[in-house]
């Protein structure tokens, strides 16, 4: 990862993307409280990709909840961002401009929520320390890092929430839970962080296990569909001692554990 404080830090790669890729997303940065204490919600979508969707998509989402959001979006890659002002001429709400995890804001505003989607999958996993240390620092003291890693539909999402301190707090798994197989499916998008690590002796991979087994094991109750079968499959993880978090959600196809129970040995 390139360190020159005056050119954007880190490198510029493919830029892949599509619509509504990232709903999944949105929709947990949408409902998630700080948005709701925050005063100056301003929310940076960093490496945005080869064009303005995500972007606007975020804006839209986040408006829901919060009329006065704002997006910034940045990348380091110029002519995308040079792309996405043309395609967001006359929108309010939404600006971009090129920077990279130093995270370039004018003025002395700070951000809200930064979320990379999808970015660091690219980096090394030695990366991860530092571009999460340079974008924490950043946020608002209540602010939070949003870092994942989708499929390219959007159907498989995984985050990880990490605070103003740089500290992670928790790692989300979103699922489309119709036609689901195996929530097994997630170990091949996890974080960057997490996705060399899922390996036996790892906690994350314990983890996937053990999400796999009671999902299996809810089989019984697939009749009454695919959502029940998920809570069904929660509850047996909860009762198992894993630290679920923001249970109202499992009805999305959505589980968050803490942090300490998949961070790496
Ligand atoms: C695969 S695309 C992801 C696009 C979008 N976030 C999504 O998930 O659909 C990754 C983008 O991140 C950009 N990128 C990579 N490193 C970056 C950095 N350090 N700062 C800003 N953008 C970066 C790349 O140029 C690329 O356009």
């Amino acid at each position: 990862m390139a360190d020159v404080t005056s050119s954007p830090v880190g490198r510029p790669t493919r830029g892949t993307t599509g619509t509504n890729r990232l709903r999944r997303i949105d929709r947990w940065i949408a409902r998630h409280p700080v948005l709701r204490r925050v005063e100056d919600p301003l929310v940076i979508d960093l490496g945005f990709g080869a064009s303005a969707v995500t972007p606007l998509e975020l804006l839209a989402r986040l408006r829901s909840q919060r009329p006065d959001a704002e997006v910034l979006g940045l990348e380091i890659d110029p002519e995308r961002v040079a792309r996405a002002r043309e395609q967001s001429a006359g929108i309010e709400g939404v600006s971009f401009a090129r920077g990279g995890f130093e995270v370039p804001v004018p003025g002395a505003r700070r951000p809200a929520v930064i979320r990379a989607l999808n970015v660091l999958r690219q980096y090394d996993e030695s990366d991860v320390a530092a571009a999460w240390a340079l974008m924490c620092a950043r946020l608002q003291p209540d602010g939070i890092l949003v870092e994942g890693t989708c499929d390219e539909i959007g159907r498989v999402a995984t985050w990880i929430e990490v605070g103003a301190d740089a500290v992670p707090r928790s790692l989300t798994i979103s699922l489309r839970l119709a036609e689901l197989d195996s929530p097994a499916i997630a170990a091949e998008r996890l974080p960057k962080a997490l996705i060399h690590r899922n390996v036996a002796g790892e906690r994350v991979h314990e983890f996937v296990a053990s999400l796999d087994r009671e999902w299996t094991r809810a089989a019984a109750v697939a009749p009454f569909g695919p959502a029940h079968r998920w809570r069904t499959a929660m509850h047996a993880l909860a009762d198992a001692g894993w630290p679920l978090r923001r249970r109202e959600r499992w009805r999305l196809g959505e589980v968050e554990v803490a942090w300490d129970a998949v961070e790496p040995r």
